[in-house]
């Protein structure tokens, strides 16, 4: 059930290419780039996309249940990929809430989730997907925090770039499937199996207060379970919080 399958030589961002055309298109269609003019992060961050080296995906996946459903969604993608990146035999990377895929403290691949519709009725995922598998060197100064690329994980014998993206895609519309039936429930214990914050002190950092705790795992909505030093666990799910390893 592949929708369309489009690779864009130059493009601003594959994500922007899906939204402008959602209406037409049929369900699980892709968009990749070979470099992005204007490639978007979360947080209204840039995502800088030179050509020849790394991977830029996005998937439109449309779902019944509306937005009420959707939350863990793009907890689930951070899995997707993960079972994406275990099968490339990269077992040295793992998920730092809510979605960042690092591997020893620095960003190897980036989720940006962006949903569109109704909150009971239907509506639509654009999930675009950035993975570094051989930086420039020049990248490493103008990125705002560490970055790494498969490269570096797998020096011996890096995977090509449509290995790594024909194993995503796969792994992208079964795992999407996944989510429509059993939502980010089906996804706790694989994500456990990545969890970054497991254990770990964190700060937690919000508008109005901060706290230091441990990471207890995530719930089956995606929120991230803390234990407070107080001894109370909390469950956080805003994404305006920013949460630090201590
Ligand atoms: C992040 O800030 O961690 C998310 C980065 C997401 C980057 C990907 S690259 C393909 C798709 N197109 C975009 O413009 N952004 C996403």
């Amino acid at each position: 059930d592949l929708g369309l399958l489009e690779v864009h030589w130059e493009i601003d961002s594959t994500s922007s290419e899906l939204q402008r055309r959602l209406p037409t298109l049929d369900d699980c269609s892709i968009v990749i780039g070979e470099m992005q003019s204007a490639g978007r992060g979360r947080r209204g961050r840039a995502w800088l996309s030179p050509p020849g080296m790394n991977l830029y995906l996005s998937i439109l996946k449309r779902f019944d249940g509306g937005f009420a459903g959707m939350t863990g969604l793009s907890l689930a993608v951070g899995v997707i990929l993960m079972r994406a990146l275990d099968e490339l035999g990269i077992r040295t990377a793992g998920l730092k809430w809510p979605n960042d895929v690092l591997a020893g403290q620095a960003k190897l691949a980036g989720i940006l989730v962006e949903l569109s519709g109704e909150y009971l009725g239907p509506c639509t995922a654009v999930i675009g997907i950035g993975v570094n598998i051989r930086l420039p060197d020049a990248l490493h100064e103008q990125a705002e925090q560490p970055i790494t690329d498969l490269a570096s994980l797998r020096g011996d014998d890096p995977p090509g770039r449509n290995r790594v993206a024909g194993v995503l895609i796969e792994k992208l519309v079964e795992g999407l499937r996944q989510f429509d039936r059993q939502g980010f429930a089906g996804f706790v214990a694989d994500y456990a199996q990545y969890d970054l914050l497991k254990g770990e002190p964190l700060r937690v950092i919000g508008a109005q207060s901060e706290f230091a705790g441990t990471g207890e795992g995530v719930d089956p909505r995606g929120a991230l379970l803390v234990r407070r030093d107080e001894g109370d666990i909390v469950a956080i799910d805003s994404a305006d919080v920013s949460v630090r390893r201590q």
